[in-house]
């Protein structure tokens, strides 16, 4: 039985904003307490269409204030949580608001959730915690081998959120999801960042070889498999969710340009990430035994989320402003 109220935390950023929309859409007898943090990646504005709709209310706060989540939590039917700190790079530079979000505002919210009884419990997690995998695909079973501050903060959320299920009872279910792509992604990420630059004619910074490889799942295919979990996940279990589409960084970045009429001039190698994961690869059998399979079509959507980017540049403008030293620090010595 899919429930009633939902507390979606993060629901200010990509995945959990697009969620919010997608589950008022196809739920008409619902309502939602979004709560999130609005750091630099979220924005009230990505919930354009829903932030007047009367059945969702939005809590500017943080998942770590026991007191805050205490008082949504106890109204909740269930939890898909979206929080966190997202962005590798940014782990490298400084992994303590990781370590804080990703892992402690984690347990702060299985705490209260333990507390209070909830009847489901997503945690959103990520391919990335099973580490690089340079063939094959990984199955849920498969070690969780982190290599960067970002996913060993995901893989401790991850496996907390399974010790509340095996310790409490909490009844967890654990999504690990592919790179996403869609609307609304802050501009950090490949895709938008990408757009973003090529849209004003600057260099596509890739790096290493460039030769990596990703799989891409359009962000609605990620939202509809958060909701087939929440109707008929098991509790206690790991789900991966992709959608086959595996392509090199090079690869996207063709994509983008092609699709914007820019000129292949644009590429530029530059100095790898250290630790850079070659490859993310995963097994969904265990999801498509349930019933679920990815509907969106990569090409088409790929290009449609192009130019979404390219036609709101001042949301993307006004997003970059908010991180003006983190990308001169990045970049500095990649331009
Ligand atoms: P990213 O969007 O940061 O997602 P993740 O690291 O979580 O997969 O990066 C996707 C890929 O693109 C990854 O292999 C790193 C690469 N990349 C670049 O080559 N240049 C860039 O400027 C960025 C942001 C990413």
């Amino acid at each position: 039985m899919l429930p009633k109220k939902l507390l979606v935390t993060g629901g200010a950023g990509f995945i959990g904003s697009n969620f919010v929309r997608f589950w008022l859409e196809q739920h008409e007898d619902c309502s939602i307490a979004v709560l999130d943090k609005l750091t630099y990646a979220g924005s009230v504005e990505n919930l354009e269409g829903a932030e007047k709709d009367p059945r969702c209310t939005f809590v500017q706060g943080d998942v770590c204030d026991r007191d805050v989540v205490d008082a949504l939590m106890a109204e909740a039917d269930a939890v898909v949580h979206f929080a966190a700190e997202t962005h590798v790079d940014r782990s490298i530079l400084a992994a303590g608001d990781f370590i804080q979000t990703d892992v402690f505002g984690t347990f702060v919210l299985l705490e209260s959730a333990r507390e209070h009884r909830v009847d489901g419990f997503v945690h959103v997690s990520t391919d990335e915690v099973y580490g690089e995998l340079l063939e094959g695909w990984a199955k849920e079973t498969a070690p969780l081998m982190p290599r960067n501050p970002y996913s060993a903060s995901k893989a401790g959320g991850d496996r907390m959120a399974y010790a509340f299920f095996a310790t409490y009872g909490v009844p967890t279910i654990i999504t690990r999801g592919a790179n996403t792509y869609g609307p609304y992604q802050y501009p950090e990420k490949l895709v938008p960042f990408f757009v973003t630059r090529a849209v004003r004619d600057e260099p596509l910074p890739l790096y290493g070889d460039g030769r990596q490889v990703r799989e891409w799942l359009h962000v609605s295919d990620h939202c509809g498999a958060i909701e087939v979990l929440l109707e008929r996940g098991e509790p206690g279990q790991v789900y991966n969710v992709a959608a086959s589409n595996e392509r090199r960084n090079i690869e996207m970045a063709r994509i983008i340009l092609d699709e914007l009429g820019k000129s292949e001039s644009l590429l530029r190698f530059v100095k790898d990430r250290p630790g850079h994961d070659r490859r993310y690869a995963l097994d969904c059998s265990k999801l498509h035994s349930l019933g679920w399979r990815p509907k969106a079509d990569f090409d088409a959507e790929i290009r449609a989320t192009i130019r979404w980017y390219a036609k709101h540049r001042d949301w993307c403008e006004c997003a970059l402003a908010r991180s003006k030293a983190y990308f001169e620090e990045q970049y500095a010595d990649r331009a």
